[in-house]
């Protein structure tokens, strides 16, 4: 750790085991002990440094781009997945060509248009709610943000496609796990080794969405659709080049990786926040009554504040690199600690309370609050995914009575790359939705 800001000695193992035992904890408690920077040690990555304040966190976000490398960083634990071509994987000149490719679709007022698909998805889901006996809540927001990307990215909407698309997906998401959490998985031990059952799958998912795009290429009229996979067939970039087919590919793979079960967790989160503050939903109930979506809007923010569905976000350096008052030697990982920030008593006072009145005049600092990372790696999808979690929780507080199991808070439990309510925000509906 010579050279490197302060940190634990405890071994890497044992520091890998408390974060994910407590992720929002781990990085809140080394934010006070070690200060605004610190070290970690995990098994595979090495060191780690951290950024928990504001002014730190926009460092490295605004860093030049090719020190501060995001896709090299990302492609360590998604490249397998979501191919070489992914914006998520991708740095410098090919990550923005594909950024400013895949940008324009998930404009603001462009995914406007899906908000019909997705209170029609939101009611559907509804209505298969059990009455009166305990249910997990995240199984539903997540077929309901599937049903969603499958129709407005994908735009498939033939039910026998559908219904194979769904199984596909369900059997990659099943495999996709082990492989990006243990990189050491990745090896050809036997065909039926978690490395070969996740190649398989993958191929099959491919070999769908390649018809699609064949398919969709070929169909009368296609430049006239509004789904993503449409709108991409007909973005070109600076040079007037169209995507090609593993582009395309590879961009829809990072939309459906990243978009459907970072929003379904976010939406299980308000729902447990919520049943647990029942202040804070009668308050959101009332106001959406009174047909104002402003509370809405907070209510969204502050669960992505308190239980922020990605925990951290990582850039690593290209070159050496100042930041504070370190300088960091080349190859060094650097991440902003979303969970450290997010829980900082100066930036949001009294900071385990759930207070949407934090958001109320509609505006969060963008390095203070930051569930969608920052600067040129921002979240495409991050006005797509607060819209979206706006309409459904609507849905859900309009229509549905829901309270809580039992008062205790539910753990934070590690899945995949992402933190979900360890029993899938269980609660009770008392009488069937409206
Ligand atoms: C609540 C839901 C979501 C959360 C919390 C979330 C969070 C994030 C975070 C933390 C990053 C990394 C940013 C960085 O490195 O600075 C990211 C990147 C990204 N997200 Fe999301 N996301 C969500 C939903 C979505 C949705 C719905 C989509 C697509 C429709 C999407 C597409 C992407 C893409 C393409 C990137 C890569 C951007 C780049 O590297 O240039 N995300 N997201």
């Amino acid at each position: 750790m010579e050279g490197l800001p302060p940190g634990s000695r405890a071994p890497a193992g044992a520091q890998a085991v408390s974060y994910t035992r407590d992720p929002l904890g781990f990085l809140a408690r080394h934010q006070r002990r070690f200060g605004d920077i610190f070290t970690v040690r995990f098994p595979f990555f090495g060191h780690i440094v951290y950024v928990a304040r504001p002014d730190l966190v926009k460092a490295v976000f605004t860093g030049s781009p090719s020190v501060f490398h995001a896709g090299e960083a990302n492609a360590t634990v998604l490249e397998p997945a979501l191919g070489p071509n992914s914006v998520l994987t991708l740095d410098g000149e090919p990550h923005m060509r594909q950024r400013k490719l895949l940008l324009p679709p998930f404009h603001g007022e462009r995914i406007q248009r899906y908000g019909e698909l997705i209170v029609e998805m939101t009611r559907k889901e509804m209505e298969s709610w059990p009455v009166g006996e305990p249910f997990a809540l995240r199984p539903h927001t997540q077929r309901i943000t599937l049903a969603v990307i499958m129709r407005a990215v994908f735009g498939v909407h033939d039910e026998a496609r559908l219904e194979r698309f769904e199984r596909l997906i369900d059997d990659f998401a099943r495999r996709v796990g082990v492989i990006t959490s243990f990189p050491f998985m990745r090896r050809d031990l036997g065909r039926w080794s978690p490395w070969n059952r996740f190649l398989r799958s993958r191929e099959a998912l491919d070999e769908f969405i390649y018809e699609e795009i064949r398919m969709r290429r070929a169909e009368p009229g296609h430049e006239e659709r509004d789904d993503v996979l449409s709108l991409l067939l007909g973005a070109r970039d600076e040079d007037g080049a169209a995507m090609s087919d593993t582009e395309l590919r590879d961009e829809l793979v990072t939309v459906l990786g990243a978009g459907h079960e970072t929003t379904a967790t976010g939406l299980a989160w308000a729902v447990e926040r919520l049943v647990r503050n029942p202040a804070v939903l009668a308050k959101l109930r009332d106001s959406i009554a009174a047909g104002s979506e402003e509370y809405l809007g907070a209510t969204v923010k502050e669960t992505l504040r308190a239980r922020p569905v990605i925990v951290d976000v990582a850039r690593k350096l290209k070159a050496p690199a100042r930041v504070g008052e370190w300088d960091l030697p080349a190859g060094t990982f650097v991440l902003p600690a979303i969970a450290a920030l997010h829980y900082r008593e100066d930036l949001f006072p009294a900071p385990e309370e759930f207070r949407p009145e934090r958001f109320l005049d509609g505006k969060a600092d963008n390095y203070a609050w930051i569930p969608f990372g920052g600067g040129v790696r921002r979240c495409i999808g991050a006005a797509f995914a607060e819209y979206e979690m706006r309409l459904i929780l609507r849905e859900f507080v309009e229509r549905a009575e829901l309270r809580a199991v039992d008062e205790k808070p539910e753990r934070v439990k590690v899945r995949n790359i992402t933190l979900t309510p360890a029993r899938g925000a269980r609660v009770i509906q008392a009488s069937a939705a409206a």
